[in-house]
């Protein structure tokens, strides 16, 4: 392990409650092939090498069945309700580090090589870090009723995933600070936009994709079965 990334924490969100997924398991805990997505997402985050601390966050009555899975070297503290609220029980349990990465359960293939792309943007000093994919689709806002209401450039719009990477006591600072605010936004990068922050973008990767309708499980399955024996 590097210098830096023993200052770097990894959070991994993982109480989300996965209701678009259908199935009777919280998302983080469901299986493929075999395994929970959360022991997928713990383990490219230690096999990029980017992070010399994990702390996983979950529902409060699966503590006990997170630690199992994370095993004796990784902190696991319960969430909130809101994926925000998970995010800063998170950090409240990571010690003082200067970097972390902050990376959902349910983006359980994300390749290593991601991982620590992220995290060198921020070693090498960008306050906040996002991995960014242009928007296939044409998107459009639309009205309470559906009625759209416009088109905007596709060329500007960027699909972002995680990991997210932040210096640690910007993105602390900024969950403490607004709370309430916080509850409302959808990824941490929003915080820091909001606060001001530039929010620097690196390629992002088609294999980060969310799991979260079972559509994107099965895509999930038939990645790991076509790696065969090279599966992580
Ligand atoms: O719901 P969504 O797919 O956007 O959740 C993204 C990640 O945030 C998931 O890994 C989920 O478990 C986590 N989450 C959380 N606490 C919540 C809601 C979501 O840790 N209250």
């Amino acid at each position: 392990m590097s210098e830096t990334s023993a200052e770097t924490v990894g959070l991994v969100p993982a109480a989300g409650l996965g209701i678009r997924l259908g199935g009777a398991l919280p998302k983080a805990f469901v299986s493929l092939a075999g395994r929970p997505l959360l022991s997928w997402a713990i383990d490219g985050l230690r096999e990029s090498g980017a992070v010399g601390k994990i702390v996983v966050i979950c529902g409060a009555d699966l503590l006990t069945r997170a630690r199992e899975i994370a095993g004796p070297h990784v902190t696991v503290v319960a969430g909130g309700a809101e994926r925000s609220d998970s995010v800063r029980a998170g950090l409240a349990a990571a010690g003082t580090p200067r970097f972390v990465l902050v990376h959902d359960a349910a983006r359980c293939l994300t390749p290593p090589s991601l991982i620590r792309s992220v995290a060198a943007a921020v070693w090498n000093g960008a306050p906040a870090v996002v991995p960014a994919l242009p928007v296939v689709d044409t998107i459009k806002t639309v009205d309470d009723h559906g009625v759209v209401t416009g088109t905007p450039d596709r060329s500007a719009l960027r699909a972002i995933q995680t990991p997210q990477g932040f210096d640690f006591r910007l993105l602390a600072d900024a969950h403490r600070e607004s709370v309430d605010e916080a509850r409302a936004v959808t990824d941490d990068a929003m915080l820091m936009e909001r606060a001001g922050v530039p929010v620097a973008t690196v390629q992002g990767d088609p294999y980060a994709f969310k799991i979260t309708t079972p559509l994107d499980l099965a895509l999930a399955e038939a990645i790991v079965a076509s790696r065969g024996a090279n599966v992580r």
